[in-house]
Parts: C-alpha cells; sequence; structure tokens
C-alpha cells in the first residue's frame, strides 16, 4: 500500500503539527501573538506514535514536526525518540524559531533529529525585532552555528520575503559565504488575518531570482525527498539560497507532502481549510488498518493545485494552525 493521489503524485513525507502554542508574533503569521483555545487538546504522544507507525508502513520516510513552535512541548524530546526509533525513518526534522535551540540542539540530535528549518527573516537586530518581535537575532544565529557544530546534517534558513523590509539580497549572501547552510525565501502568503500586510508587502520570489543567475548563481537538480524550494548554488559560496513561490504557476505539480494538524486533522493542502478528521482512529494501534483505509480513501479526493490564483479562494488561516 503506498499514498499516491489520483495526479501520480507520491507521498512519502509527512508534516505532523505538534502545537498551535507559539512564544513569537511573526507579523505574517501571529501579529496578536497566541491565542489559546480551552477546546484545542493537542495530540498525546500516544496518538503521535499511532499516526507515525500507520504512515511509515504507508510508505512515509520523512518526518517534519512543525507547529506553533514543537520544540514548546515538554515531551518533546520523548517524542524526537519514539519516531527516530522506526527504522524506516531517514530523515526526522523540525521547522523551528530558533528560541530553545542554542540550548537544546545537542540533546535533540541525540534524540535523532537530523534536519532542521530555522525562520530568520532578516539578519538586522533591528528588523528582525520589527517582523519577529523579538530581540534574540544574536542567539538565534549561535543557535544555528551550534546545530552545524553537533552535526545536524541538514540546516536551512526561512526568510519570509517583504518588500522594502527584508529584500537586500546581498545581506544574505554575505552571510552564506561560509556557512553550508540552505537559505530560502519564502514569498509572503495570504492568510485570512494578513490581508492588508500582504497588500503592502508581498514580493514575488523572481524578484530574487533574476538577481541571482545575473550573479552566477545556478539551479541545481531537486534531491529526493525534498520540498517545494528552487535551489541556487554557487561555487563561492558554501551555502546555497532556495526560493519557495506558491503563487508560481506549476508550485503544485512536485507536490510531495501530506500534513496532520495538532488535532489529528489530515489537510491535503497548506491552502484551504479541507480536511479529514483522525482523532477517533488515533487512540489505539488495533484501529490501524480502518486508520489506513481513512487515510487511503481521503487522497483520492486531494486537489490537483491550490485556487489562490483565484480570487479570494484557498486562502490559509494563519500558519501557526495547521503547520506551515
Ligand atoms: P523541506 O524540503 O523539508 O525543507 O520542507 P519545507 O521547505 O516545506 O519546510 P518548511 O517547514 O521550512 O516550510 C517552509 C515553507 O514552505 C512553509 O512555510 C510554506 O511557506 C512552504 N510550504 C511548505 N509546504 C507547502 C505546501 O504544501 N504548499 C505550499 N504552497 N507551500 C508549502
Ligand atoms: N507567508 C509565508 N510564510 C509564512 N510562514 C508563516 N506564515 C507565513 C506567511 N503568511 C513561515 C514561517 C516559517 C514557516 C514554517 O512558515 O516563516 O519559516
Ligand atoms: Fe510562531 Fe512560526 Fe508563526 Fe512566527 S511564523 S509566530 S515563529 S508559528
Amino acid at each position: 500500500m503506498q499514498l499516491v493521489d489520483n495526479y501520480q503524485r507520491r507521498f512519502q513525507y509527512l508534516r505532523l503539527s505538534l502545537t498551535e502554542l507559539c512564544n513569537f508574533q511573526c507579523q505574517y503569521c501571529l501579529p496578536n501573538g497566541y491565542r489559546p483555545n480551552k477546546d484545542h487538546q493537542f495530540l498525546s504522544l500516544n496518538e503521535i506514535n499511532n499516526v507515525v507507525s500507520t504512515f511509515t508502513e504507508l510508505g512515509v520516510h520523512k518526518i517534519r514536526l512543525t507547529g506553533g513552535e514543537p520544540t514548546l512541548r515538554r515531551d518533546f524530546i520523548d517524542i524526537l525518540s519514539i519516531i527516530s526509533a522506526y527504522p524506516s525513518i531517514k530523515q526526522l526534522a523540525i521547522t523551528t524559531n530558533g528560541s530553545r535551540l542554542l540550548k537544546n540542539v545537542d540533546s535533540w540530535q541525540q534524540a535523532g533529529l537530523n534536519a532542521i528549518n530555522i525562520s530568520i527573516d532578516s539578519f538586522s537586530p533591528y528588523v528582525f525585532k520589527q517582523i519577529t518581535g523579538q530581540d534574540r537575532l544574536s542567539e538565534l544565529i549561535q543557535g544555528v552555528d551550534k546545530s552545524l557544530e553537533v552535526g545536524i546534517s541538514k540546516v536551512k534558513i526561512n526568510t519570509v520575503l517583504m518588500r522594502n523590509m527584508n529584500d537586500h539580497l546581498a545581506d544574505y549572501l554575505t552571510w552564506i559565504k561560509h556557512r553550508p547552510v540552505e537559505l530560502r525565501f519564502i514569498e509572503l502568503m495570504e492568510t485570512t488575518e494578513s490581508r492588508e500586510l500582504f497588500n503592502r508587502y508581498h514580493l514575488a520570489g523572481q524578484r530574487m531570482e533574476t538577481q541571482l543567475i545575473e550573479q552566477g548563481w545556478q539551479l541545481q537538480s531537486k534531491e529526493a525527498l525534498s520540498g517545494p524550494a528552487k535551489v541556487y548554488a554557487h561555487s563561492d559560496y558554501q551555502g546555497k539560497i532556495g526560493l519557495i513561490m506558491p503563487y508560481s504557476q506549476d508550485f503544485c505539480k512536485s507536490c510531495n507532502r501530506l500534513r496532520v494538524s495538532s488535532l489529528g486533522k489530515l489537510h491535503y493542502c497548506l491552502f484551504g481549510d479541507a480536511a479529514v478528521d483522525l482523532r477517533d482512529l488515533l487512540s489505539s494501534p488495533e484501529q490501524k488498518a480502518q486508520l489506513k483505509a481513512r487515510v487511503l480513501a481521503s487522497l483520492l479526493i486531494k486537489p490537483e493545485k491550490h485556487l489562490l490564483h483565484e480570487h479570494n479562494l484557498g486562502i490559509t488561516p494563519n500558519l501557526s494552525y495547521i503547520g506551515g
């Protein structure tokens, strides 16, 4: 049994959100901070184990833990240990705001974590604070360097592009010159909570792409299990630059991931709120056959592409709810 949809896309990559909670207030995501909802009970360790056990049997080899901020879970190390114990998991990754990185990355690495994406929206402390509400840029950079030191094999930086705010390419190129990291510019996405911000700051990734090509950067071919980024390299730089451009026409063709939210819903796409609830089948391993059947059946209605180009269709809620 394999996870394949009606458009011959194969899914070996699961994004599992651990919580909606976040301790940052990024302007494009949670401008007013996280507002707790007491009805939201996030997946337990046992439920997480049942998700992972089922999806690995369906051919998943890569799991990315997201949020909110996944590392705020008190049982985060236990979650890593449980997942890394599955022999078929080749990559265990997190997407983090980096707030706990410096203190904890060595213990996460020992628990089996081997890939980290860290959000850093600017290398100017002033601009970083304007975007994220945090004064912690230098600590985050130390955390990135520590991750490389302890042997995390894939370290990526996520920078959400904002026009006239953080779009000066040279600042990023200097930073990756001697660091073997992939820095990705992510096009700002319109969410239900950020329409005005989107209109003011959205900048097409092609603007950066054109400059890279002019400066001799070359497009790389895609690695197995890699995500939506187009990646460029240059022989003078240890680091690479990626571009995530959800508004470009053929973006969805290479979709290779499914996402399970921290409330146990299977979302087909980052955009739009279509989802299938799996929660009633997550409490016991004995429900596995039923769970597999539900997942396989629901894949058949995964849409071919998002509808961002159509007026007001397919807008995503803020990304802390479904894990980016
Ligand atoms: P890796 O290839 O594993 O590094 O995955 P990734 O780049 O998808 O991971 P990350 O969590 O760092 O996500 C970065 C951004 O990519 C997200 O915030 C989204 O903006 C975008 N993204 C991730 N998955 C999707 C998707 O399924 N559809 C779209 N349109 N964008 C996505
Ligand atoms: N547009 C683009 N990227 C976003 N992220 C969160 N909200 C948005 C948005 N509206 C990014 C974060 C993080 C990743 C998980 O999602 O910067 O890197
Ligand atoms: Fe938190 Fe990530 Fe949203 Fe920023 S983008 S507020 S770090 S969940």
